[in-house]
């Protein structure tokens, strides 16, 4: 493992760009539970149930209680995974990081450029008029909550079957084509477009570096190698290596 940490180390030192794209696997040593992993979020809740827009549209107070109960998102904080890349930015080691997750856990440990490819949990988004607000300037005591157009607010993180944030998606393409490492941590990268960031990466020449206790569909196809340790583990190794190696 130390060897594959080093390998880690070096290769961010030398590259020109370096960027992050995250998963839930990041956040799970902050409490929040993943999605896919066993006891996962969609063990507990069928996403065709709560996580389309389609579903959505068709029960909006269901799914905003199966939201309200996720209180996890409101407690957590970063962990050393997240204070690592932090780190990695503030060394000016780390370019920008693409997140799927919606916890605003990046930012909270101190990530400045941080592209939320699936949204964010903190805004509600009118269905109507299209009109953001702040989560907490809604009351949610009777769901849905409804916005002064009438129409109902829907949080602002993505659902399947909705576009990706426009200006999302082209930071995305545009760090993916002009990086030269691609850093995957925390993602099992079976959701699409997310999961063709890294491939898009390679192909424009970059290194891929994964950083999960478990292989995944990029291991063999795209990754130059995988560190299969947690993310709050490894990456405070590396941030450790690169300093060593600078000193
Ligand atoms: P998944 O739940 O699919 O994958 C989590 C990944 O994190 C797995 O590969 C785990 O092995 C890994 N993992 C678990 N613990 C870890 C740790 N401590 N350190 C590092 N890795 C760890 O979550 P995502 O890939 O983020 O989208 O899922 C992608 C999208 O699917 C989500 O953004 C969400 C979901 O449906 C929408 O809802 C639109």
């Amino acid at each position: 493992m130390q060897d594959l940490i080093e390998r880690a180390a070096q290769a961010i030192r030398r590259a020109r760009k370096t960027i992050a794209l995250t998963g839930a696997g990041i956040s799970a040593e902050s409490g929040i539970p993943t999605f896919r992993d066993p006891g996962g979020l969609w063990d507990r809740y069928d996403p065709e149930e709560y996580a389309t827009i389609q579903a959505f549209r068709s029960d909006p107070a269901k799914v905003w209680r199966m939201m309200k109960d996720f209180t996890e998102l409101k407690t957590a904080q970063p962990n050393p995974g997240h204070y690592g890349l932090a780190q990695l930015e503030q060394m000016g080691m780390l370019h920008c990081i693409i997140t799927q997750n919606v916890d605003n856990l990046h930012q909270a440990a101190g990530n400045r450029d941080v592209i939320e490819f699936h949204g964010n949990m903190r805004q509600v988004v009118c269905m109507s008029c299209r009109k953001l607000l702040p989560l907490d300037e809604i009351s949610l005591d009777t769901l849905p909550p409804y916005c002064s157009c009438k129409g109902v607010f829907k949080p602002a993180g993505v659902f399947f079957g909705e576009p990706i944030p426009v200006d999302a998606m082209y930071r995305s393409q545009e760090a993916a084509q002009s990086c030269d490492l691609i850093l995957v941590i925390g993602t099992s990268a079976v959701v699409y477009p997310a999961a063709d960031i890294p491939r898009v990466a390679k192909e424009s020449g970059a290194q891929v570096i994964e950083i999960n206790p478990e292989k995944t569909d990029l291991t063999q196809r795209i990754s130059n190698f995988i560190i299969q340790e947690k993310a709050g583990v490894a990456i405070p190794q590396i941030v450790a290596a690169i300093k060593a190696m600078a000193s």
